[in-house]
Parts: structure tokens; C-alpha cells; sequence
């Protein structure tokens, strides 16, 4: 992994003359400029819009100007999204110690915030298994310049520093991100973060009743497991927020088997497993004064001799028993043990839930949104604030009774398809739905889309997970 971790400060940007930065970026507006600026971008073709970068032609010169839009269009998802133009540019040119001048001025401390998350989450590369010189990382330090407030500017390095740590491990193939990994990563997160972490093997989960996950990773050799982080930072009277990911660390589909092209992004399938823990990787940062439970249930989903089958009936945590009619969709089958899990082991303020679950939000929202289900519109409103707040665009799907029904089974209780070619998404979500304890307000984020990107944008890599969501839930949370 390469990305940094931490963000230097210069208080003064007339200290900069006496410092050593390869690059000093300076901020612009496109209306704010003077003659000779708006000679020297239009020379670059460029008008100063967000992402666009001019360098001065004086070959001695290290400044480069970057465009912030208009002064009258001010966002701070513009301003991190700036903020990645100009670490992509460094990177690019290699340079090892660049100085970014910070372009906030009264905009408020959540635009400081996001453009230093805008600096880290640009600067992340996946290079590890590169042998030769493409696995070169030249970037040393960013310096942030005239922070208008260092305390913002250092919790989004905090949380962007989270995120790059969870891209990692969507990154990572199914032979090195597997159930026991991402157990150590909950273990290490919950060491520095004053958690309890609890894993629960097959043969623990199994003698407990988890027949649904039991059933999909009956098929894999490489153990299972059933992950629980408790973070308690606020009072003991207060419910926690339950936190559920689907950590499946590759998806063959099963005996239900997928198609060979491109197989191999089925390593991204542990995705909404890695919102959570980068949630959690934040908070044990942040020590927030709140109560938070992280639960994720982890397995691969192979094929083989003892694999679970089309037509197997499985009997849930909660009792309830399930028709399998495709073995490939085995999400929503583990994360229903999880969901009942919770349901009755807490008491849930609310219940939030991430998954890669479908390829049919894929061919809906594409990789720009995530679709999200509920039972609450409430929890719904929150969401589409927090996604507001922080660009991270959501959004909602019903869950009508009609849909319900979808998925009921004529030999159990339920199914895990709904009815064929039609609204996908939606019966994943239905379907997760018998599972939330009664009167639980909960929301289902199908992130399939979303938790990887096959195009770059500003500070989110081509081909990379994108720790995308991350950021929605903390704001959310108020962590
Ligand atoms: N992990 C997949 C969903 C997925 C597809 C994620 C494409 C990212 C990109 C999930 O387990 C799955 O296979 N879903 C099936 C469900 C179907 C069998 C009802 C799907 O979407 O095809
Ligand atoms: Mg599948
Ligand atoms: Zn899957």
C-alpha cells in the first residue's frame, strides 16, 4: 500500500520561500484572477475550472496554480476534488515533497476537512506487487498551507488515511484478503481503539444456529469467519448503531457459477465489509463519545464437493428457513445471520447494512450512486443529508409489500431470488428484510456499484476499490 498518512502544516505561507518543496500549488478562482493568471491558463488551455492546472513555463519555477470554478459556485466536494488534481499531478511528475496552499478561507471548517481528505485519498496508489520500477512511490509529504483550521484539516486526513486503509483491502486478491485477514484487521483496529472484538469460527457459528452463512461457506477450505467489533466510547444507557458488511472475499457464485470475464473483480465482493471496518478504523482514531458495533460475516464462495447447492433449504438465525435458488446469490445469505444476529444480541438505535449485493444496481446507478432500501424514512432523510454533505451520492429504492411477496418461497419461508428479470436490486433488499428484528429502523446499501471504480476520478483510482460510503456513515454517526 502506498498512500500518505499524515498531512504536514505550514502556518505562514511566506515560510515557504525558506523550505524545500519540489511543487507549492496556489489556489485560483476562475473570476478571480488577474491578467497575467488568466494569460497563463488560457496559454495551457485551460479557464481555471475545478481540476484544471497550469504550471508556470519558467523552467526554475515550482508553482503550479490550480483552478477552483467560480468563487460564487464554492463546494467542498469541489474543493476535494481540487485538492486531488494537484496530488495526481505530483505523483505524475514524481515529486517527493509538495505544498499545498489551502483555498479556504471562511468557507467553514467542513471544506478544510474535505480538502484534506481530497490530498490523502488522492495520494493512495495499489503498487504492491510490482517488482520492478512501477512499484516506485515518490511521494514523501504534503504540506498544507494556511489551514484555515488544522483540527478539521487533521480529522480528514484521519478519515481519508481510514479509507486508503479499507481500498487496500478490496484491493488485495482473494488470496491474501481472506475471512482470516480481515479478522486480524478488526483485531488490530480494535487494539488501538479500545474495542472488543469477537470472531467466531465455523464450527462456533454453525453450533449457534447460522445455518445461512453456514450453507455458502460449506463449499471453501479457506476458514470462515463471523467478525464483532463493540466500541462503547458513549454512555452505557445509549443503543449503538449496528454497523453489518457482507465480507465475501471472493465470489465464484458457487455452483451457480459466473461467467469468466472479468471473474477477478469478484475480489471487490468483501467491499461493504471494508465500509465497515474503515468506520470503525476512523473511530478508533477519533474516540468518539457514542456506541458502535461492527459485525461482518466473511467466507469465500467456492465451488466443490461440498458445496451448497440449488434447491438446498437453510435454516436462518432467526429460525426462518430459506429456499436457495442460485448459489451465486449468497450475499444476502450471510448477511441474514448477521442481521438476526444483531437484532437480538443488541438493541439497535438503527441498523445500517453494506453490501456488494447486486450486478443489477450496477446497470441502474453505474459506479456514480448507491442504491439504498429501508424501513424508515427517517433514517432515510438522514442518510440523503449525510450523502449531501459529503458527495457520496445515494440513492433510494422502494420496498414495497409487492416486492416483499417477491420473495416469498412455496416450500419455505423465503427465497433468496425474487421474480426473474425483474427489479434485482430491490429483492435483495426485500429479502434482507425478514431478517431485521421487528420495529429496527434499517437501511440496506447495495454498494455494488459504487465500492470500486473502473474510471479515474480526481481522487479515486481507475480499477480500485474506493472506500466509497466510508466517509457518508461517519458524518452520519457525527464521529
Ligand atoms: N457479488 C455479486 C454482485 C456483484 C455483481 C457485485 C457485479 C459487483 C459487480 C452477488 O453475489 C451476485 O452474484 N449477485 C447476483 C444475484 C442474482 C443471482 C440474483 C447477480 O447480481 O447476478
Ligand atoms: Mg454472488
Ligand atoms: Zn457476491
Amino acid at each position: 500500500m502506498a498512500h500518505i498518512k499524515k498531512l504536514n502544516f505550514l502556518k505562514n505561507h511566506k515560510d515557504l520561500v525558506d523550505e524545500n518543496y519540489g511543487m507549492v500549488a496556489v489556489p485560483t478562482f476562475s473570476d478571480k484572477m488577474d491578467k497575467d493568471l488568466e494569460e497563463l491558463f488560457k496559454s495551457q488551455n485551460k479557464t481555471g475550472k475545478v481540476g484544471d492546472l497550469v504550471f508556470e513555463i519558467d523552467n526554475n519555477s515550482r508553482i503550479v496554480y490550480y483552478g477552483l470554478g467560480d468563487s460564487s459556485d464554492k463546494t467542498a466536494e469541489n474543493f476535494r476534488r481540487a485538492a486531488g488534481e494537484v496530488v495526481g499531478y505530483a505523483l505524475q511528475h514524481k515529486y517527493s515533497d509538495i505544498a499545498v496552499e489551502c483555498p479556504v478561507t471562511d468557507e467553514g471548517e467542513y471544506f478544510c476537512q474535505a480538502f484534506a481528505e481530497g490530498l490523502i485519498l488522492s495520494s493512495y496508489r495499489f503498487l504492491d506487487y510490482f517488482t520492478d520500477e512501477r512499484g516506485e512511490y515518490h511521494l514523501k509529504s504534503i504540506t498544507m498551507v494556511d489551514a484555515c483550521n488544522q483540527d478539521a484539516a487533521k480529522k480528514g486526513a484521519i478519515i481519508a488515511s481510514a479509507v486508503c486503509d479499507s481500498r487496500d483491502l478490496g484491493n488485495h486478491p482473494g488470496n491474501v484478503t481472506t475471512p482470516t485477514r480481515l479478522a486480524n484487521f478488526a483485531k488490530e483496529v480494535g487494539k488501538k481503539g479500545n474495542m472488543k472484538v469477537t470472531v467466531f469460527d465455523r464450527e462456533e457459528f454453525t453450533k449457534m444456529g447460522m445455518g445461512s452463512f453456514a450453507g455458502v461457506a460449506q463449499g471453501t477450505n479457506e476458514p470462515p469467519k463471523f467478525i464483532i467489533m463493540e466500541y462503547f466510547g458513549g454512555k452505557k444507557s445509549e443503543k449503538p448503531v449496528l454497523l453489518v458488511g457482507k465480507g465475501l472475499t471472493f465470489d465464484t457464485g458457487g455452483v451457480s457459477l459466473k461467467p469468466g470475464l472479468n471473474m477477478d473483480r469478484m475480489k471487490f465482493d468483501m467491499c461493504g465489509s471494508a465500509v465497515v471496518f474503515g468506520v470503525m478504523n476512523a473511530i478508533a482514531e477519533l474516540q468518539p463519545k457514542m456506541n458502535v458495533v461492527a459485525i461482518v460475516p466473511s467466507t469465500h464462495n467456492m465451488l466443490g464437493g461440498s458445496a451448497y447447492k440449488p434447491g438446498d433449504i437453510l435454516t436462518a438465525y432467526n429460525g426462518k428457513t430459506i429456499e436457495v435458488l442460485n448459489t451465486d446469490a449468497e450475499g444476502r445469505l450471510i448477511l441474514a445471520d448477521a442481521l438476526a444476529y444483531a437484532s437480538k444480541h443488541y438493541d439497535p438505535e438503527y441498523m445500517l447494512d453494506f453490501a456488494t449485493l447486486t450486478g443489477a444496481v450496477v446497470i441502474t446507478l453505474g459506479h456514480i450512486a448507491t442504491g439504498i432500501m429501508s424501513n424508515n424514512e427517517t433514517l432515510v432523510e438522514n442518510i440523503k443529508v449525510s450523502s449531501d454533505n459529503t458527495g457520496e451520492h445515494v440513492w433510494q429504492l422502494p420496498l414495497w409489500d409487492e416486492y416483499c411477496d417477491q420473495v416469498k418461497s412455496e416450500v419455505a419461508d423465503v427465497k433468496n431470488l425474487g421474480s426473474p428479470g425483474q427489479a434485482g436490486t430491490i429483492a435483495g433488499g426485500a429479502f434482507l428484510k425478514a431478517f431485521v428484528g421487528k420495529d429496527i429502523p434499517w437501511a440496506h446499501f447495495d454498494v455494488a456499484g459504487t465500492s470500486y471504480h473502473v474510471e479515474n476520478r480526481s481522487y479515486i483510482q481507475k480499477n480500485s476499490a474506493s472506500g466509497q460510503v466510508i466517509r457518508l456513515v461517519l458524518d452520519m454517526l457525527g464521529a
